[in-house]
């Protein structure tokens, strides 16, 4: 066998996974379509749930985060002006961190380096073979050369257009899926937070949200239609669009300027089930994906890491396979909650183009009960902030 575990994709959930796999003394190979560069150029999510945050230092990657993350305890859901509080801390006990999935992705690539992995990048045309049998086989292109690896399991952490989910039957997978008939446009912009927790803002103008990745550097969004494109988005325009749909005493201290990156993602809920084929677990975005609104698409990701990287260190390490055979329903039981967590969230704050006046109604309903009502907000608060593994 030429290695334990071959790993496709060198994302969070591939990089991870191969962290906490060779810290187990397991031997992983690493195949990345990107380059390192293209990979640590995309600007994704920005909150961690503490579940994250402990996994990521018993991973031995926590310093950097620890030094500059900026713990949260609690976030503002607003409807026009009316701002509702949530203290994730006093409801739950537990908090957020803001570190972006660019942060941790380079203190992951850090860290294989430090440790030696392998780390492929350009690596072209990858095919699954033999789940079934005694050994699985990957084959590639990479440097203009065919190259074949033999392995106990293969992780498919390739992202949402990879080919690990496709190499399923499609006569064995179910896909479940809804489309939102909305995009986000996000900005990037070395500004000063508009305030100190974020903000979901739920407007008759459509949603938006504040965010932020440092003192210095916001990430806010605007909810778009999905026929938009960056450059209908000037980033005057942006700006007087976004300053509409945050309560009035927030706009009043948003301090604008040049955006260092703009772009629009499609919002859409997805899971493929099962998550484990033979010799092949799926992992993050390869399986499921969420709608934005909630922060959850990072954080499932790595919680799918803690389920598969149990289930492999029991299998090749102490011989037992019960927990690979467990994988798909292990962790399909979080990803449904967090799927509907996200879901919700989604139908709470934003305007689906064509609703009737009852929708708007029912969005501002939900925000008054959540403004009333501690259960509501501690409904939310023990989501947001992650459900237990
Ligand atoms: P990915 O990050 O997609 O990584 C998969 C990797 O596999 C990539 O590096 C890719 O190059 C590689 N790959 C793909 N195909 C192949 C192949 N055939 N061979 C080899 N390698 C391959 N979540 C939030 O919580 N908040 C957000 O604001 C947010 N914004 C997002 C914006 C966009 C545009 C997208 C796409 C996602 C966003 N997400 C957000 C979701 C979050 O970023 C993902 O859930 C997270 O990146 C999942 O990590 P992953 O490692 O599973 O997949
Ligand atoms: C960010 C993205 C989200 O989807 C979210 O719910 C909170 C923050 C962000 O990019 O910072």
């Amino acid at each position: 066998m030429d290695t334990q575990v071959v790993i496709i994709g060198g994302g969070p959930s591939g990089l991870l996974l191969s962290q906490v796999l060779n810290r187990a003394g397991i031997a992983t190979v690493v195949l990345e379509r990107s380059s390192r560069a293209h990979v640590l150029s995309r600007i994704r999510a920005g909150v961690l749930e503490w579940g994250s945050v402990e996994l990521l230092r018993e991973a031995g990657i926590g310093a950097r985060m620890d030094v500059q993350g900026l713990p949260h305890d609690g976030t503002y859901l607003t409807d026009g002006d009316r701002m509702v509080h949530i203290d994730f801390k006093a409801l739950t006990g537990r908090r957020v961190m803001i570190y972006g999935q660019t942060e941790v992705t380079e203190d992951l690539y850090a860290a294989q380096d430090a440790m030696g992995t392998t780390v492929l990048h350009g690596v072209e045309d990858v095919v699954i073979e033999d789940l079934d049998a005694a050994q699985a086989s990957v084959s590639f292109t990479v440097d203009g050369a065919r190259r074949t690896l033999t392995c106990a399991y293969v992780a498919g952490c390739d992202g949402f257009h990879g080919v690990s989910r496709k190499t399923i039957p499609e006569a064995k997978r179910q896909e479940f899926e809804r489309v939102y008939p909305f995009g986000w446009l996000g900005i990037l912009s070395r500004t000063p937070p508009v305030h100190d927790e974020l903000i979901y803002a739920n407007s008759e103008h459509g949603f938006a949200l504040a965010s932020m990745r440092n003192p210095n550097l916001v990430r806010y969004y605007v909810q778009v239609p999905l026929s938009d494109k960056v450059e209908d988005w000037s980033d005057d325009r942006f700006w007087t669009e976004f300053k509409r749909r945050i309560p009035a005493q927030a706009a009043a201290a948003l301090v604008t300027g040049p955006s260092i990156e703009k772009s629009i993602a499609p919002l859409r809920s997805f899971v493929s089930e099962p998550l484990r084929w033979g010799r092949l677990l799926l992992l993050g975005d390869a399986a499921h994906i969420v709608p934005p609104t909630g922060a959850k698409g990072l954080n499932l990701a790595f919680s799918d890491v803690h389920y598969a990287s149990e289930a492999l260190i029991a299998a090749l390490a102490h011989g037992s396979t019960a927990g690979i055979d467990g994988y798909s329903a292990r962790a399909l039981q979080r990803i449904w909650k967090a799927m509907r967590f996200s879901w919700q969230m989604t139908t709470m704050l934003h305007q689906f183009e064509g609703e009737d006046s009852f929708a708007a109604q029912m969005r501002r309903a939900t925000l008054a009960h959540l403004a009333d009502s501690e259960t509501a907000q501690k409904d939310l608060a023990e989501n947001y902030i992650g459900l237990p593994y």
